[in-house]
């Protein structure tokens, strides 16, 4: 199965619509969902921050822009939600599966992939920056894990738990560590995409490879070292592909550079491989 990871889409109300006062997210978000297209995932998922601003019409923007592909794709969309969306409002343009009525409680969400089980775990607090994973929301989490799945499970969760890179991150970094390490361990779990940092990132937690997107927006400029600086460039989104053995994620730019080979199609490649009795393992 192939999976289209993208995080921290900034979009704003269409009559404010700058990040900053300065970046205009929707070109970048159709530059990765045309390159989205191109790879074909069965599904997209969402890691957070898909709003800037947390009003109803941007995420009704990003329905309008995300939805048309999906549907071109026959694609499932899943939406999960990060520090700067306002849990209302997402629940109630976003998650329309969703009980209505529950107000400002934790967006958890749970979905079944022909058989891959993806949970959103909803690590925000509203109002603040860091991360924090509700007691409720803890007790969730290992009630879904507690049941049987075909393919094992793959966790969404907004703020990645990894030691940070830049000194300033250490102020909204996820909460609380210990406590969502104990209910993870030995769950099976086999693969967490978060987002969060604008930077991508790869490590362990609880046993258990983490995969933290970069930004469809903007990124922070690790050329800087360890200080901060946001900048309009590198952003990108991850390819993941779900193996029987293994999940990879691929870090994949949103921008085209100038061209130093000869350029091949997909069906090219496929008939040149077939030229030559071979073809493409999947798996
Ligand atoms: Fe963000
Ligand atoms: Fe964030």
């Amino acid at each position: 199965m192939v999976l289209a990871h993208l995080s921290d889409t900034h979009l704003r109300h269409p009559d404010d619509p700058l990040v900053r006062g300065l970046l205009d997210p929707r070109p970048h978000l159709l530059q990765a969902l045309a390159a989205v297209e191109a790879h074909a995932p069965q599904a997209l998922v969402f890691t957070g921050d898909l709003s800037d601003d947390g009003t109803p019409e941007s995420y009704q923007e990003l329905r309008r822009l995300v939805l048309p592909v999906a549907e071109r794709l026959g694609a499932a969309v899943i939406w999960g939600n990060g520090n700067h969306d306002s849990r209302t409002a997402f629940r109630s343009v976003l998650l329309d599966a969703l009980p209505p009525g529950r107000g400002e409680a934790p967006l958890n969400q749970a979905h079944d992939l022909g058989g891959l089980r993806v949970l959103w775990l909803d690590t925000t607090v509203p109002g603040a920056d860091h991360g924090e994973v509700a007691p409720a929301s803890l007790e969730w989490l290992a009630a879904r894990l507690a049941e049987p799945t075909q393919h094992g499970t793959i966790l969404g969760m907004h703020h990645a738990p990894l030691p940070v890179v830049q000194d300033m991150a250490a102020s909204w970094e996820l909460h609380g560590q210990a406590d969502l390490a104990r209910v993870l361990t030995g769950s099976g779990v086999r693969a967490i995409l978060a987002g969060h940092f604008h930077q991508s990132g790869f490590g362990t937690f609880a046993g258990i490879p983490v995969h933290a997107a970069t930004s469809v927006c903007y990124t922070q400029d690790l050329a800087s070292g360890r200080g901060m600086r946001g900048q309009d460039g590198a952003q990108g989104w991850h390819l993941v592909g779900v193996h029987a053995h293994t999940v990879t994620s691929t870090v994949a730019p949103i921008a085209h550079h100038p061209t130093i080979m000869r350029t091949r199609s997909a069906e090219e490649s496929t008939a040149d491989l077939a030229s030559r009795g071979l073809m493409i393992a999947d798996s």
